[in-house]
């Protein structure tokens, strides 16, 4: 018998079908359009933006199949078979009697807590992604976050940092069990820097909320990432298919709220799906009031067959292989050229922490967007902050420094080569070099709510540096 050797190189499971152009921008041009959005990556125009980590949310590149299955896309408005083959290929995976599609993720986390939520009320995670504080915030109930320990270190290297801490949910939950409606599990914990949840953790979350008789919510928009690691680094499961490992962790928990946007595959989507049938019909007419019909919800019946192909490829394992792999591959380049980085990597992103590679700038003045300003600025590549500017602010007003102070490079799916990725190190590597030079950040203006999105803000020293320095580097974008 001949046993097949695996080559070193992992390729991208894919060629090129149809390309999408970059405009490649100057240091100047960059340095322009960087004051013009106020130092807030998000007011940015995407052609102003030639290597986009912002998110991996809806940004991925769709396959031919299901550019093909757009084409069968039925738009009746009630009963279309496009539901039908969405809804089979939702509960393949996730067996949960009632799915509610959504027009994202943040629309089922809205109907969910409009349903559940009130003044009052608490609702534990491993850790909320800001559109799911929000949502549970907006109706007056408090969003509580219990990530163990090693989540809150960067440079612990922990198979699941992801895991939510079960001693001090069992605490909660003795003391105020009565205010809380739900119980969430975030796979994998995005804001806690992409990092995967173990089924034991899972079980056993599940096992105090059955004791305590509250329902357990999966946010599962990265939950084929969180299986592969399962997969790859829980004993008794590396033989085990990712789309049998999703069906256990479905099967752990009472419902589940979906962006479409990340491992599904698709550009646009959510879903809300849950088995308690006087919950769902309450959560039925609040999609019916603002989503729509039951059969669409917020999507176009080609949405609907996007998804459900999207999420047939999802769990391919050369795919998934691919994937954490090209995550890695940013990560471990990173690590070895000295930049602090969140370890293990997570499954969709590189987090750089901040805070320690800019020691000199005080949480409150942003060490997270002044590096995310300059990686733009540097070699046009936008990232995300994750820290104090999209954490800082509380409802009562007060600001205070959040947990971490992060930098997401979030890889959208099946979209850059290597050689952006190769691109990227060194874009980081000189900014790196860098670093003891870059200016703290100051917030001139912002909303009450998510202001990451829209905060205006300006670098903290007069000479306005690193914007105005005269220094031009080279590289492919400057
Ligand atoms: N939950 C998690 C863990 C998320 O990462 C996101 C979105 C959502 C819920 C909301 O889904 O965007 O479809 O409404 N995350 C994106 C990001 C925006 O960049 O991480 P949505």
């Amino acid at each position: 018998m001949t046993i097949e050797k695996p080559f070193r190189t992992i390729i991208e499971p894919f060629r090129i079908h149809s390309v999408e152009p970059l405009r490649l921008t100057t240091r100047a041009e960059r340095a322009s359009a960087l004051e013009a959005a106020g130092y807030n990556l998000f007011e940015l125009a995407a052609e102003d933006v030639p290597i986009d980590l912002l998110t991996d949310s809806g940004t991925g590149a769709m396959s031919v199949e299901q550019w093909a299955a757009i084409q069968r896309g039925n738009e009746a408005y009630a009963g279309a078979p496009s539901f039908g083959r969405f809804r089979a290929a939702v509960t393949d995976l996730f067996p949960y009697t009632h799915v509610l599609p959504t027009h994202q993720g943040r629309a089922a986390e809205r109907i969910l807590f409009t349903a559940t939520g009130g003044a009052g009320l608490i609702v534990p995670n491993n850790t909320h992604f800001d559109t799911t504080r929000a949502n549970i915030e907006s109706t007056g109930a408090k969003a509580v976050d219990l990530p163990i320990a090693e989540g809150l270190q960067p440079a612990a290297r922990r198979p699941f940092k992801g895991n939510m801490d079960v001693a001090a949910l069992e605490r909660l939950l003795s003391e105020q069990a009565a205010a809380v409606p739900l119980v969430m599990l975030t796979v994998t914990n995005n804001s806690g820097g992409g990092q995967p949840v173990s089924m034991a953790n899972i079980r056993a979350v599940g096992q105090v909320c059955g004791r305590f008789g509250k329902p357990l919510f999966l946010d599962a928009c990265r939950i084929a990432e969180n299986a592969w690691f399962i997969k790859t680094r829980e004993a008794g499961y590396e033989d085990v298919p990712v789309a049998h490992i999703i069906r256990q962790m479905a099967a752990l928990a009472d419902g589940m709220t979906m962006s479409a946007k990340k491992d599904p595959l698709a550009n646009i989507g959510g879903w809300l799906a849950l088995n308690d049938d006087a919950l769902a019909e309450r959560c039925r007419n609040l999609q019916i009031l603002t989503e729509g019909f039951p059969t669409y919800g917020g999507l176009a019946g080609r949405d609907l067959e996007a998804i459900a192909e999207g999420l047939r490829e999802a769990v391919d394992h050369d795919y998934l292989r691919y994937r954490v792999r090209s995550v890695e591959y940013l990560g471990e380049a990173l690590e070895k050229i000295g930049v602090p980085v969140v370890v293990p990597f997570g499954g969709h992103a590189v987090f750089i922490d901040a805070r320690a590679m800019l020691p000199h700038i005080d949480p409150l003045a942003y060490p997270g967007q002044a590096l995310a300003c300059a990686l733009y600025l540097e070699g046009g590549v936008r990232s995300c902050e994750i820290g104090t500017v999209m954490f800082g602010l509380h409802p009562d007003g007060t600001e205070r420094p959040a947990a971490m102070d992060l930098v997401r490079l979030a890889i959208p799916r099946r979209t850059y080569t290597q050689s952006h990725m190769d691109y990227v190190i060194e874009v980081v590597e000189r900014v790196a070099c860098l670093a003891s030079d870059l200016p703290g950040m100051r917030i001139i203006s912002q909303p009450r709510r998510l202001r990451h999105f829209t905060a205006r803000f300006e670098p903290t020293s007069q000479a306005r540096p690193p914007a105005a320095r005269a220094r031009r580097g080279p590289g492919a974008a400057g």
